[in-house]
């Protein structure tokens, strides 16, 4: 090939891609007229398809999100995330030109260019991966998209960045359990920290804020993240389910399961009950799942994801992951899971399924549950709260709140005062 060549062929991707970074832009806007314009012009401006080179220049602005590394048991242990889901978490974070921003989780280092672009001038990023291969892989993407100033580190971002303490904002890219101390001690005063948190199971996006002790919730938002790594991780959650198809449960707080009874339990016979109530759609089914699961404590989450091949993010198989009733007893095994049904429409009827010896009980049970979240007025995931106090502090639980004790921090989380 002559220098002619390669510079045509370099000219055809770059106008590729900058046709199809203006789209994803406009389309983020277009479907968020929340979205501030800083925003949207970081999204505009950062070329995504140097950060994810592995998916061509067209296909990078997709709003999709991009396995980049997989753990031996193939497992995704890092992917750029879904740039609808970005824009929402760099809403929460209430951005501003001059902040300070640590930002855990460098992954492809995208995010961390978006906040560089919103906080210009004179803002400063920090992001730590515990990765060096994706720490290197981040600072030459950054580097080859003009982020120079970025500055990227590898730690296990549990322990934030005390040389580079105090931050206005800090944000985590990966899925957490328990909540850090460190991301809280290194905020400036006024500061907000943004973190996907495992919520018994289900993943919100919660935006925190000081309010005395503790710290309480801004907003929050169903997501999903790979989880974090590291001093703080979680217990493992993951197991592999060796039936016919290799499947992957993930199961709600380490809790135990006789993996042969779920995996007899999914495969058997199963029951179809009908709630009486319809959804508009899947985020409203989204919050009758997580009121079921915060209000039902003494039920355990499974979440069931197929296998993953190749690059593809797992997708749950049961439609929202499902509730598990006695994760010891194979005798009494029930699970249960929401089932969006066909009504016409605009809206669809939900049932609830049932599978292995308890499924009906537990069926029956749920779906009475549902109709009562109904008279509730059907709190969700726009109105539910967490207030977050150092471990070890006697915190009040109001009434419609639980309490999930972590080793750093105790959540209280509900619904306050619509029990
Ligand atoms: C979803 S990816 C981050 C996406 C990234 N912000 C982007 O724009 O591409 C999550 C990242 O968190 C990293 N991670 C996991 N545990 C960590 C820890 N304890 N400290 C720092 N990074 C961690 C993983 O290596 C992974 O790269």
């Amino acid at each position: 090939m002559n220098d002619h060549d390669t510079a045509g062929t370099a000219s055809t991707v770059s106008g590729t891609a900058e046709a199809a970074r203006a789209r994803m832009a406009a389309d983020l806007r277009a479907r968020s007229r929340a979205l501030s314009e800083p925003i949207q012009a970081a999204f505009a401006t950062v070329p995504r398809h140097l950060f994810v080179p592995e998916v061509g220049p067209s296909a990078a602005y997709r709003d999709e999100a991009f396995v980049i590394k997989c753990g031996p048991d193939g497992i995704p242990i890092s992917s750029s995330s879904q740039p609808a889901m970005m824009a929402i978490m760099l809403e929460q974070l209430d951005l501003r030109a001059g902040h300070r921003v640590l930002e855990i989780g460098t992954g492809s280092g995208y995010n961390a260019a978006l906040i560089s672009v919103i906080t210009a001038p004179r803002g400063k990023v920090v992001s730590i991966d515990i990765d060096l291969e994706l720490v290197e892989r981040a600072r030459s993407s950054l580097a080859a998209a003009g982020f120079s100033d970025v500055e990227v580190r590898c730690a296990d971002g549990g322990y934030g960045d005390p040389a580079g303490a105090p931050f206005d904002r800090v944000v985590v890219t990966a899925g957490v359990w328990d909540i850090a101390p460190a991301w809280f001690a290194q905020l400036a005063d006024g500061g907000r920290l943004v973190l996907p948190l495992s919520v018994r199971g289900i993943e919100l996006s919660v935006g925190l804020q000081r309010a005395g002790v503790g710290w309480h919730s801004t907003s929050a938002c169903r997501c999903g993240f790979v989880r974090m790594l590291g001093a703080f991780a979680g217990p493992q959650a993951a197991l592999r389910l060796d039936g016919e198809e290799p499947l992957i449960a993930l199961i709600s707080d380490g809790a135990a399961a006789d993996v042969s009874a779920v995996i007899a339990a999914l495969a058997g016979r199963v029951v179809d009950l009908p709630t009486g109530l319809a959804v508009t759609d899947q985020s409203e089914l989204g919050d009758l799942d997580l009121w079921l699961t915060v209000t039902e404590p003494q039920l355990d989450r499974l979440t069931v994801l197929s296998p993953v091949t190749g690059r593809v993010t797992p997708q749950p198989l049961l439609p929202l992951g499902g509730l598990l009733s006695d994760a010891t007893d194979p005798e009494h095994l029930g699970i249960a899971t929401l089932l969006p049904g066909t009504g016409g429409g605009h809206s669809v009827d939900v049932a609830v399924r049932g599978y292995g010896p308890g499924g009906l009980a537990l069926a029956e049970h749920l779906a009475a549950r549902a109709r009562w979240w109904h008279k509730l007025g059907r709190p969700g995931a726009a109105d539910i709260r967490l207030n977050v106090y150092p471990a070890g502090t006697g915190a009040e639980l109001a009434a419609g709140m639980v309490m999930l004790d972590r080793p750093s921090a105790r959540i209280a989380v509900g619904w306050p005062d619509r029990g």
